[in-house]
């Protein structure tokens, strides 16, 4: 064993540092290659670095200062990518009462024969809008209704927020989910899914038609993806809520149904609400937060 300044350099953390410096010129390979947006600071930075990397891989020794030199440089990159991604999140979150009309992906007449250019216009600027503007609202009276600690009508905008919310993530999805150049049956791991999930995929487009055939009133058919039993579903809903918001997913829960209560509180629901707030498990919300948060459409 070699001493050298007080630093143990024998075989064992050589071999450690040069697996180190193996693995950071990966890392730096892969911010390379999956940020190969405009010249930012990070990026210079981490071409800097894999030079440095390198030319230290040509050396017959690596001290302990070389590997904290890099480690700090790994810091100070990591940290203003994670800037970047909050930066990135923050221009996309949509500000209460903030929701667009998103344009069509397509004209109103590309449909055409199937959906009428006239039906395309009126259902896009009509009552897709009219859900937009109906969210907007219900999401600024429950803000107000916060702000002024006056939750008289909470029930009424919280119904609003999932009817309009929902017409308005549903549609939002509907127009993407159909194309000038669609039909036939879709492939790959959707179809084996399908496939392994409904039989064939005729027996998931007879079961998703009936679906659809009778929903009573109004509503929709969905196909969902369940993450519990891993599997695809089909769902029917009843107007476009009845009442959640389609689209999200959800963090936490509480059920008042009296069942979930009356043999202990009676008719205290507000108690037991109350009383439940000391066994909420933060961290499984944490966790599903953290998961439920990586997905953009
Ligand atoms: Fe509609």
């Amino acid at each position: 064993m070699m001493l050298l300044g007080g630093v143990a350099l024998d075989k064992q953390i050589q071999e450690t540092y040069f697996q180190y410096l193996d693995d950071i010129k990966d890392w730096c390979k892969e911010i390379l290659f999956t940020n190969d947006a405009a010249r930012t600071w990070w990026r210079s930075e981490t071409e800097r670095l894999l030079d440095t990397v390198q030319e230290l891989q040509y050396k017959d020794m690596i001290f302990s200062d070389d590997i904290a030199l890099i480690e700090h440089k790994v810091e100070e990159i990591t940290n203003q990518l994670q800037l970047n991604v909050q930066e990135r999140r923050r221009s996309d979150q949509v500000p209460i009462g903030g929701h667009k009309l998103p344009p069509l992906p397509y004209s109103y007449n590309a449909l055409e024969p199937y959906i009428s250019r006239e039906i395309m216009e009126l259902h896009h600027t009509k009552h897709h809008k009219s859900y937009v503007d109906g969210l907007n609202k219900a999401e600024l009276k429950m803000k107000e209704a916060r702000e002024t600690n006056d939750f008289e009508l909470i029930k009424h905008w919280e119904r609003e927020a999932a009817f309009h919310g929902s017409g308005h993530y549903l549609h939002t999805m509907f127009w993407d989910n159909m194309s000038p150049r669609g039909g036939g049956q879709p492939s790959g791991p959707l179809m084996r899914k399908i496939t392994e999930d409904f039989g064939s995929f005729e027996k998931f487009k007879k079961h998703f038609t009936e679906a659809a055939d009778k929903v009573e009133g109004v509503g929709w058919a969905i196909l969902v993806w369940a993450p519990r039993p891993i599997r695809l579903e089909i769902l029917q809903t009843e107007k476009q809520q009845l009442f959640t918001q389609w689209d999200t997913i959800p963090l936490l829960g509480l059920d008042v149904w009296e069942h979930a209560y009356y043999l202990q509180y009676k008719a205290d629901r507000k108690d037991y609400i109350n009383n439940w707030w000391n066994v909420v498990n933060w961290k499984d919300v944490e966790r599903r937060y953290q998961e439920a948060s990586k997905i953009r459409w």
